[in-house]
């Protein structure tokens, strides 16, 4: 059978960028020590890479002070720390009905088990949350709104600007849910209103998998959740107050921020403008190919503006497993399905009692003849139900 067209990229990207895996390589062979522990050459210049990515991801943000810029394991992790480290009983919290779990369920737990009040805002039936809806529900303990910036499931990018200039004039937090977004389409603290923002490395800033982390807008404090080794300033009994020890704990994954500084570099050299239209190109075929097919119905697919290459479907007659087994078995294209971590966007889009939908995700390295490839395989699986 012919390659694999991986066609998951809402999940990781894949493959990497090959100077991601040379890096990585080189890194861990030559540098492979625990960075910013101790005096010797070796650890200095390994921690020079870690300083050197703070200083590149900052600048990626727009942010202002590399320290700001906290590593941690993945956009999960992050926003556990933002979410437990900010809310606490009696407090208020706005979200929406489009984000991962990564959101939904911190919430949930402090909603359950901290006496912390959420509401969350419906997207329209296009997929769009509507930014004069969050107002509405500030009330005089809302300390944080978090928004999840282009959506795992449908592709639609939030007016995350318009709610966070709300959130400004209230002095409420706004804290962005960057996975699916940074590397795509611009992440920018200081135009788009952002108090943090918070991202993975292997998405689509084409990392490797287990680094992410988030970045504090000067003024913005978040409490501890854990405590550990900082690797500086050991006698101190409590976990260290400055920024990024505060965030930080325990040694980090020093070669994926490596591979991570790596990604950057390249989505930066082919400049993210070119990498979002390449992949609207493929997402708005997919949709064109499939729009007028028997037996397909498209989520949120009618209008591509504020889109990321997200494509969601189903075929009529099947549970959109089996339409990913399918895929697999018969055509070799790698695709998610089910409800993507996300289940009240699916509950929203009538998706959820069937079990989920089929989801493309475009990435920089598919082509055209992918795409006529999986337009061509899924009309072969929509005939098979009418035969
Ligand atoms: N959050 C990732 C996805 O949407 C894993 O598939």
């Amino acid at each position: 059978m012919d390659k694999m067209i991986y066609l998951d990229n809402g999940a990781t990207s894949f493959p990497k960028p090959e100077a991601v895996y040379k890096y990585m390589d080189h890194f861990y062979r030559n540098y492979g020590v625990n960075p910013g522990r101790s005096g010797y050459d070796l650890c200095i210049e390994s921690g020079e890479v870690v300083e050197n990515t703070r200083k590149q991801l900052t600048k990626f943000f727009n942010g202002t002070d590399p320290d700001r810029l906290c590593f941690s394991y993945n956009s999960t992790d992050s926003l556990n720390l933002v979410i437990n480290g900010i809310l606490e009983k009696g407090d208020h919290a706005v979200t929406t009905n489009v984000e991962h779990n990564s959101v939904l369920r911190p919430l949930y737990h402090q909603s359950k088990y901290n006496g912390v009040e959420v509401d969350y805002i419906s997207a329209d039936s296009k997929g769009f949350v509507n930014p004069d809806d969050f107002p509405k529900k500030f009330k005089k303990n809302t300390k944080l709104v978090i928004v999840n910036h282009a959506s795992n499931v449908i592709g639609t990018i939030q007016p995350i600007k318009e709610i966070g200039k709300y959130c400004r004039e209230k002095g409420i937090l706004f804290a962005v849910d960057a996975s699916q977004s940074s590397g795509k389409i611009p992440v920018d603290m200081e135009e788009q209103n952002i108090d943090i923002v918070v991202f993975t490395g292997h998405k689509s800033l084409l990392g490797p998998t287990g680094i992410g982390g988030l970045y504090v807008r000067e003024g913005v404090e978040i409490r501890h959740t854990r405590a550990g080794g900082t690797g500086v300033r050991s006698a101190v009994k409590t976990h260290l107050f400055e920024y990024p020890f505060r965030l930080e704990y325990g040694t980090l994954n020093s070669v994926g921020v490596a591979g991570l500084y790596k990604g950057v570099e390249w989505v930066e050299e082919k400049g993210i403008h070119n990498i979002h239209e390449h992949e609207m190109k493929l997402t708005t075929m997919l949709r064109d190919g499939l729009k007028d097919t028997e037996g397909v119905t498209l989520y949120c697919q009618d209008d591509l503006t504020d889109h990321i290459g997200i494509f969601l479907f189903n075929v009529a007659g099947f549970e959109s497993l089996n339409v990913g087994t399918l895929l697999d078995v018969d055509y070799n294209i790698a695709c998610r399905t089910g409800l993507h971590c996300a289940p009240l966007i699916h509950v929203h889009i009538g998706t959820a009692d069937i079990h989920g939908a089929v989801r493309l995700g475009v990435g920089p390295f598919n082509t055209e003849a992918d795409v006529k490839t999986t337009i061509d395989a899924v009309k072969e699986i929509a005939l098979m139900k009418q035969k």
